[in-house]
């Protein structure tokens, strides 16, 4: 192995974990077992359940179709000064909102030698990470979390169970030239394959959750009359995708191209090709899922992994449900999402009608001012991770290549 990766994976003894979710409790049990954690559980009462849980089970246990692991952190703390002073590593497992306080509540503890890693980085991470910890910090992003798992009932602070893990998952990091070396580090630590991605700009135009989500719901509510669903007829979420949403999605996934091509012609040497066509992006990542692969309709609606998952909805009485905007879909996809790739477009004046429809039929729906006119300077900017909100106007100050 090289002497510089050695020295990376040398380098993360003592490693904090941020959140008290699934996720969390995936990264808690798989690196608790050979390395010093901790874990910084500030929402609600997260701690103290996670602490009763690891007092009765000795630890929280990882279970994979094949593989088991158990893990007890060290230490389990609402307060950032009981977990983050003398860390190397500090992982984010964490809905995009809640970067911003933990990346503010670890600022006074930390160094520019730790290493601060979201999983999932969602769009524009670096803006927000740079603005809070400065620009010397060491960052790095995952284009999703590496499995889908979930805490079972009655399991928390026990158990996770790891449902599937993705084949590979792309990392970007700033230094860019340390990607390699933190990739490879962090798929020892992990157990999970990490790709080295061009850049966290590139990652943020990658994020395929910011098109599918928000566009999906788009297609299947814009035109909705208000009228509760029954029980038994609430839409299929995917198998809801029909050809005219699809077409909405290869469009918005069209401006996305757009945008790249926009700053490939600014930044040829930096690495894009992981800024994929939706349709291309469907067929690598559910290669032996997909029975009819020939479209983007057909990818969604003949995939096993999605089979049957409705959109999603509130109860509001018995056998009445309506659909439920205040979810992940709209609220973290887009402000988290899709209006960090709508600001770039609009600093390098590209053009993006299909996304502009979505963002502001969202914004309706959900109480919310992004987009005025054409322009990213609605009320709600402030709390969103458009580049506008951190004042970043040119080109070149979206993308500050450090190696
Ligand atoms: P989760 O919902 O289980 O946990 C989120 C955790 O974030 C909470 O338990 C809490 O500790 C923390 N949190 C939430 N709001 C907070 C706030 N306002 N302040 C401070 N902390 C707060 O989420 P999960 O499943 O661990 O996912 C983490 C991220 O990974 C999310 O962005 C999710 O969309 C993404 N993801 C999850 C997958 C899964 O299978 N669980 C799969 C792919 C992506």
């Amino acid at each position: 192995m090289p002497e510089t990766q050695t020295a990376t994976m040398n380098n993360f003894k003592r490693i904090t974990i941020c959140g008290g979710g699934n996720g969390a409790h995936v990264l808690a049990s798989i690196l608790s077992v050979r390395h010093e954690v901790a874990i910084y559980a500030p929402f609600a009462d997260e701690a103290a359940r996670l602490n009763s849980g690891c007092e009765r089970t000795g630890g929280i246990r990882a279970q994979a179709r094949d593989k088991t692991w158990q893990g007890r952190p060290r230490r389990i703390s609402a307060h950032a000064a009981d977990v983050f002073p003398g860390s190397d590593l500090v992982l984010l497992a964490l809905p995009a909102s809640a970067h911003a306080p933990t990346l503010q509540a670890m600022a006074p503890f930390i160094g520019d030698e730790t290493w601060v890693i979201a999983l999932p980085a969602r769009g524009g991470f670096d803006w927000e990470a740079r603005a809070i910890l400065g620009a010397q910090a060491k960052i790095a992003g995952l284009q999703t979390l590496p499995w889908a798992c979930r805490i079972p009932a009655g399991g928390y602070g026990e158990r996770v169970d790891i449902l599937g893990t993705k084949t590979v998952v792309g990392l970007a990091a700033d230094p860019a030239g340390l990607a390699s070396d933190i990739a490879v580090a962090l798929s020892t630590l992990l157990k999970v394959n990490l790709a080295p991605e061009g850049s966290l700009l590139a990652l943020t135009l990658a994020n395929t959750g910011q098109l599918i989500h928000p566009g999906i719901m788009y297609g299947l509510f814009r035109a909705w009359d208000g009228a509760p669903f029954g029980e038994d007829n609430a839409p299929l979420f995917y198998g809801g995708v029909t050809p005219a949403i699809a077409a909405h999605l290869e469009a918005m996934s069209a401006e996305v191209l757009a945008v790249k091509d926009a700053l490939a012609a600014h930044f040829p040497a930096q690495n894009w090709a992981g800024v994929l066509p939706l349709l291309a992006w469907c067929r690598r990542s559910y290669a032996h899922d997909i029975a009819d692969p020939t479209d983007l309709h057909t990818c969604f609606t003949t995939n096993r992994a999605y089979d049957g998952l409705r959109a999603p909805m509130q109860v509001i009485e018995e056998n009445a449900l309506t659909p439920w905007f205040e979810g992940r879909y709209l609220t973290e996809d887009i402000p988290f999402g899709l209006l960090a790739t709508r600001g770039i477009a609009e600093i390098l004046a590209v053009p993006t009608p299909a996304i502009d429809a979505v963002i502001l039929w969202a914004q309706n729906v959900l109480g919310r001012e992004w987009l005025v006119g054409d322009r990213l300077n609605g009320a709600d900017i402030p709390a969103s991770r458009a580049p506008q909100r951190y004042d970043l106007t040119s080109p070149q100050q979206l993308l500050q290549v450090r190696h």
